[in-house]
């Protein structure tokens, strides 16, 4: 990890941190022996500037983190003792990084999936439906909305959000959108690419002119990322290369929509462009696996969206098996999968796409920070932000193997509880 503190570096006093201990089970994600996961037993958390500064064994706290001590007094100047909270056995994990959402938007489309759940399929163009919601509502509407969802992300244990456009698709309402993002996240996409609106219906290569043209110049300034759907549906690899290399030369870093609805080029233009992300991945070829394999491109499946399109699910045990990066996300969007729950994401890749437990906790957390290029989230380890997630279970596995309950007990983001 870059911008971290020394491995086994002391630290001399712990004013605005805590001591999480008595911890059963901790998932720091800095991997030893061949656990991915570097999974301690018994051992505790020091917090401080909303930073880790340690981990470790509960019985071996640096003597400056021991409430009450002589050492620790005279090391603090006296200032109060570092709180301590006992974890009471229970499990503690890094925050989930939910690196693809699509959380600001109107309306919503229940009938939409009702109809999906009588039998109708899936297809891009329901985006439109949520196009129409999202330009009538106000920013103040949109505001409360996402911050709802936020808020319900966070319940849920996410502490980073990836958040996209795509719900404007006119230089005014994709700027809106970016700017509201940019108000809870440092990590906006610009997905102007994601459908062509209806005014210009059969006019696709004039509305990609426009998206990466004057819009990405408008909407480039709020956003860290571009992104686009290359599927049947929505837009050509030739279309997406074009709006990402635009977005390239605007200082964007790449991520992608591909391969959700069938085979296809996306992945491999994912993976030709650099993309630090391709996402969805439900229908791979054995060269895009190969491709993924020897790239630095995450593959991020969204096991949400087959859960509410009735699709069948990607093979994770197949990317994993070549060596692929995964991350595992929520998509949440009112068409695809509208839920913000990490935890279901977990079970449903556990149970449905051949994960272990302890791959698929990996995935939603260090993997996700992968698929962001973050190196200081996804880990419980020194430097990295105290994003910790204290779980009402003895282990991570409980998240797969108690499927739909509230198992998230206490969460902390940049070492404040939320
Ligand atoms: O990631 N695939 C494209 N975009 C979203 C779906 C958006 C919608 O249906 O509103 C997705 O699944
Ligand atoms: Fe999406």
């Amino acid at each position: 990890m870059s911008g971290v503190g020394r491995p086994g570096a002391r630290p001399v006093s712990v004013p605005d941190g805590f001591l999480l201990t008595n911890i059963g089970e901790l998932t720091t994600n800095v991997a030893v022996d061949g656990d991915r996961c570097g999974t301690l037993r018994d051992a505790a958390v020091l917090v401080e500037g909303g930073r880790v500064v340690w981990t470790g064994p509960a019985a071996r706290v640096p003597d400056a983190a021991r409430p009450g001590s002589a050492e620790s007094a005279a090391a603090r100047g006296g200032a109060p003792a570092v709180e301590v909270i006992d974890a009471g056995g229970r499990a503690v994990v890094p925050g989930f990084v939910d690196s693809h959402t699509h959380l600001v938007f109107g309306g919503d489309r229940a009938e939409e999936f009702a109809a999906r759940m009588a039998g109708e399929p899936y297809a891009a163009g329901g985006i439109r439906t949520t196009v129409g919601a999202t330009r009538a509502a106000t920013d103040d509407e949109l505001r409360a909305r996402l911050g709802g969802f936020v808020a319900e992300a966070r319940a849920q244990g996410t502490t980073t959000l990836e958040i996209k456009t795509g719900y404007g698709l006119d230089v005014e309402t994709e700027t809106r959108l970016a700017r509201l993002a940019a108000e809870v996240t440092d990590e906006v996409t610009f997905l102007g690419a994601h459908v062509v609106p209806p005014e210009f219906a059969d006019r696709a290569d004039d509305y990609v002119d426009l998206v990466a043209g004057d819009m990405l110049a408008a909407v480039g300034p709020h956003a860290r990322w571009v992104d686009a759907f290359c599927e049947t549906g929505a837009f050509s690899p030739a279309q997406s290369r074009r709006v990402l290399e635009a977005g390239r030369a605007a200082g964007l870093g790449i991520r992608m929509h591909g391969n959700q609805l069938g085979y296809g080029e996306g992945v491999a233009l994912a993976v030709a462009l650099g993309a630090a992300a391709v996402d969805h991945c439900t229908y791979l070829s054995d060269d895009d696996v190969v491709a993924l394999a020897g790239s630095d491109t995450v593959a991020t499946l969204l096991p949400g969206v087959e859960f509410s399109t009735r699709q069948p699910y990607p093979d994770a045990r197949r990317l994993l098996d070549a060596g692929v990066t995964v991350a595992l996300a929520s998509d949440c969007n009112p068409g695809s999968s509208f839920t913000t729950s990490m935890p279901l994401m977990i079970a449903l890749a556990v149970r449905e796409m051949g994960m272990t437990p302890a791959e698929a906790l990996w995935a939603a957390t260090a993997g996700g920070a992968r698929a962001l290029r973050r190196d200081d989230v996804g880990a419980i380890a020194p430097g990295a932000r105290a994003d910790l997630v204290l779980l009402d279970a003895p282990t991570r596995v409980h998240l797969a193997y108690r499927p739909g309950v509230p198992l998230v007990r206490r969460v902390w983001k940049d070492g404040v509880e939320a």
